[in-house]
């Protein structure tokens, strides 16, 4: 899936407003939280706009559910945008694409559009607009969605899900609290890296996720201890980077486990997964022929390994392990041992359980169910309470 988008760099309002003109719209709908727009800056971009019928969709929350893809498809009923313009991290863009490529609340039955995992064909649709204000889900590369039903949770994809314009402003993720910039940062470094190792991994895929992996690396532990908006720039382009990277290979065993311990423990996204990331650096790079699911060989995965190693500034998969726990510490997350509050082991087998295959299935080496069981088992520790128990915990969670 090439990624077709226009994408715009710092854009003064004067710029945007010359943009949203070009596109000549008769109706645009913003999607997004007025507060997280004016707290990031962005509502100086939306008053370009209001020269049109302008009309704003919040009626969402983190991890977005189908009923709430509904109200706004009827308010896309209702106002027939023909532009729409997700400001917000992935929530928002998330559900801005559901918007763009679902039309009325008629057009499809959403039910079969969730069992299949695709939305289908529109003859014409609106174009969109896509202004992250977090440097992470990389969501405005992407051609999928996550939507959650009945506390499940589906990817939706359409190639009509990749946004027209992409506007990358550093200035409107400097509003994110720290742990929230750790974490999402993090999730951004975990797309690059798993889309590095995956079993899809292509040419095109491996530059974009070069591209994000030594950005992140290089400059996340800056953002997390400067002001610096060289740095941020530099962060959320790595992370559009490592969105387009998974945009061709998807995510791999990481991801797969960590929805668990978001929904579970109510962990972080990005937090969740680089929990185990770096338990997946060895256990990736220990791959055998009984357990290879990558058909390019154990060759291969050995020298993507090590590839990532040497981007970690190490040689071995265990300096690499403790250079990436150390590596998500220096950017105000710590990973392990992680305290829980509850008897551990149905626990962990709850959380195993839920592994998600089909997303593992991208990882270059099989990984079980008791595989994940006993890692968990390595790296939660029952006792007290909790330490993402802190206000910014728990926000900025992307699914
Ligand atoms: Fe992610």
């Amino acid at each position: 899936m090439v990624n077709p988008s226009t994408v715009h760099y710092d854009i003064s309002p004067r710029h945007f407003r010359e943009l949203v003109h070009q596109l000549a719209p008769q109706s645009i709908l913003t999607v997004g939280h007025q507060r997280s727009v004016e707290l990031s800056g962005a509502t100086g971009l939306l008053e370009g706009p209001s020269d049109f019928l302008c009309t704003n969709f919040s009626e969402y929350k983190p991890n977005p559910t189908l009923d709430e893809v509904r109200q706004g498809l009827e308010l896309v009923n209702a106002v027939k945008p023909d532009l729409i313009i997700a400001v917000g991290g992935g929530s928002a863009i998330d559900v801005a694409k559901m918007l763009t490529v679902c039309g009325s609340p008629a057009a499809f039955n959403m039910n079969d559009v969730l069992a299949c995992g695709k939305a289908p064909h529109r003859e014409s649709k609106p174009r969109l607009i896509a202004i992250p204000t977090t440097a992470g889900t990389g969501s405005e590369a992407t051609h999928f969605a996550t939507i959650y039903h009945a506390g499940k949770k589906y990817s939706i994809s359409s190639p009509q899900m990749i946004p027209d314009h992409v506007i990358l402003n550093a200035q409107l993720t400097a509003s994110m609290p720290p742990y929230v910039a750790g974490c999402t940062g993090l999730d951004a470094l975990a797309h690059g890296i798993e889309s590095y190792w995956s079993v899809s991994s292509t040419e095109e895929s491996s530059r974009n996720s070069t591209e994000a992996i030594t950005r992140l690396l290089r400059y996340l532990p800056i953002v997390a201890q400067t002001d610096s908006l060289d740095a941020r720039r530099e962060v959320l382009l790595g992370a559009h980077y490592a969105g387009r990277a998974i945009n061709l290979t998807k995510t791999t065993a990481p991801h797969a486990v960590s929805y668990a311990l978001t929904s579970r423990l109510g962990l972080a996204h990005g937090h969740a997964v680089f929990l185990t990331l770096p338990w997946f650096l060895e256990f990736n790079n220990d791959v055998t022929s009984a357990s290879l699911a990558d058909k390019r060989g154990i060759a291969h995965v050995k020298e993507r390994m090590q590839n990532i190693f040497q981007m970690l500034g190490c040689d071995s998969a265990a300096t690499a392990r403790d250079s990436a726990i150390a590596f998500a510490e220096s950017v105000g997350v710590r990973l392990v041992p992680l305290p829980v509050h509850v008897d551990a082991e149905p626990m962990i087998s709850e959380l195993a359980g839920a592994f998600d295959l089909t997303r593992a299935g991208n990882n270059p080496r099989v990984c079980t169910v008791e595989e994940v069981s006993g890692m968990l088992s390595s790296l939660l520790r029952p006792s007290l309470l909790i330490e993402s128990a802190d206000s910014d915990r728990g926000q900025g969670i992307i699914p």
